[in-house]
C-alpha cells in the first residue's frame, strides 16, 4: 500500500533484432536469450512478449550489405522497413512499434553518420537520417527513435516528418546518449562497432551532468515527445536529474552491457539473477524514469505480473 515506486508492464519495451532473409531464428550469442528474426519469424518474438503484456518494441536492423553511406538504412525494401510493415499489418494498434534511427549498423565503417576525412559531418548526416526516419514512418513505425546524437537532428527529422504529413508519428530522442563502454554485447550483436576511433566526438562524456541537460532541453525544443537517457544503470542520477527538469515523459534504456553483466554474475553463481533484475528495474523507475527500454522486458512484466515489484 505504501510502495512509492509502481511498475506497469504497460511501460515496458523490449528491444528486437531483425536480419535480413527467410526463417531466421538465430541465438544471439552476445545477448543470452535474444534472437535474431527475419521479417517473417520476427511475429514469434512479438506473440511470446504479448503473452506477459510488453506491447512495445524497439527494433533494431542487420543488414547484409553495408557501404559508406549505410544506403540500406533508408531503402524501402530494407530489412527494418520490411519487418515494420509486416507487423504492423498484423497487429495493427495491438502494438505500438519504435525504430532505432541510426547508421552505424548500416555503414561499412560502422560510424553513426557520413564521414568526411574521417569525421562524422554532423550536417550532412542529418540529410540521411531524416530519410531513414521518414522510411520508417512510411513502413508504418508509430515512433522513431534517433540514436546517433548529431545535433540538430530530432528539429530536422520533425520537420520532414511534418512536411511529408506523419503528423502522428512521435519522436523519442535518445536525448543524452553517453560515449559508453555497455554497449559491447550490442555492438557484437548488430555488428555495429566503429571500424576506427570512437564515438567520443558524438556521444557525451561520462563525466558531465550539466551537459545531459543541455542536451535534454535542445531535444525538447527540437520537438521531441519523450527523452531517453542512456544507459541506465550508471546514471541513475542523470534519470532523475533530466526527468526533474523536463515535463515530458523520460525513457531509460538499461542497455546491453547491464543485461550482460546480470547474465554472466548469475551464470557463476554469485547473485540471484531474478532479484538483481527486479531491484535494478524498480530502482530506475525510482530514479525517475517512466518508461523502461529492457532485454529483461518479459521477465520485469512477469515479476510485476505475479506481484513480486510493483
Ligand atoms: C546505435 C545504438 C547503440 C545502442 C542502441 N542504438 C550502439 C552504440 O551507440 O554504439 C546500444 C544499445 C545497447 O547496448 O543495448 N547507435
Amino acid at each position: 500500500m505504501a510502495r512509492e515506486v509502481r511498475l506497469s508492464s504497460k511501460s515496458l519495451i523490449l528491444p528486437i533484432f531483425i536480419m535480413e532473409g527467410e526463417n531466421v531464428k538465430l541465438p544471439i550469442n552476445s545477448l543470452e536469450g535474444h534472437f535474431y528474426y527475419s521479417p517473417d519469424t520476427v511475429f514469434e518474438a512479438v506473440d511470446s512478449a504479448l503473452k506477459y503484456g510488453v506491447n512495445k518494441f524497439l527494433v533494431f536492423g542487420v543488414p547484409t550489405e553495408k557501404d559508406e553511406i549505410g544506403s540500406q538504412s533508408f531503402d524501402e525494401n530494407g530489412v527494418i522497413q520490411k519487418a515494420v510493415g509486416a507487423i504492423k499489418e498484423r497487429y495493427r494498434d495491438e502494438v505500438f512499434i519504435i525504430t532505432d534511427v541510426c547508421m552505424c549498423e548500416y555503414t561499412s565503417h560502422g560510424h553513426c553518420g557520413i564521414l568526411d576525412h574521417g569525421y562524422v559531418d554532423n550536417d550532412k548526416t542529418l540529410e540521411y537520417l531524416t530519410q531513414i526516419a521518414l522510411s520508417h514512418a512510411m513502413a508504418g513505425a508509430d515512433m522513431v527513435a534517433p540514436s546517433d546524437m548529431m545535433d540538430g537532428r530530432v528539429a530536422a527529422i520533425r520537420q520532414a516528418l511534418d512536411k511529408h504529413n506523419f503528423i502522428n508519428t512521435l519522436i523519442m530522442s535518445y536525448a543524452v546518449k553517453y560515449s559508453s563502454s555497455f554497449y559491447g554485447p550490442f555492438r557484437e550483436a548488430a555488428k555495429s562497432a566503429p571500424s576506427f576511433g570512437d564515438r567520443k566526438s558524438y556521444q557525451m562524456d561520462y563525466h558531465n551532468k550539466k551537459e545531459a541537460i543541455k542536451e535534454a532541453l535542445l531535444d525538447i525544443n527540437e520537438g521531441a515527445d519523450i527523452l531517453m537517457v542512456k544507459p541506465a544503470l550508471s546514471y541513475l542520477d542523470i534519470i532523475s536529474e533530466v526527468s526533474k527538469q523536463s515535463n515530458l515523459p523520460t525513457a531509460a534504456y538499461s542497455v546491453s552491457g547491464e543485461y550482460a553483466m546480470i547474465k554472466a554474475a548469475a551464470k557463476m553463481n554469485l547473485i540471484d539473477e531474478y532479484g538483481v533484475m527486479c531491484e535494478s528495474a524498480v530502482s530506475i523507475f525510482r530514479a525517475g524514469a517512466d518508461i523502461l527500454i529492457s532485454y529483461y522486458a518479459k521477465e520485469i512484466a512477469e515479476a510485476i505480473n505475479k506481484g513480486d515489484i510493483g
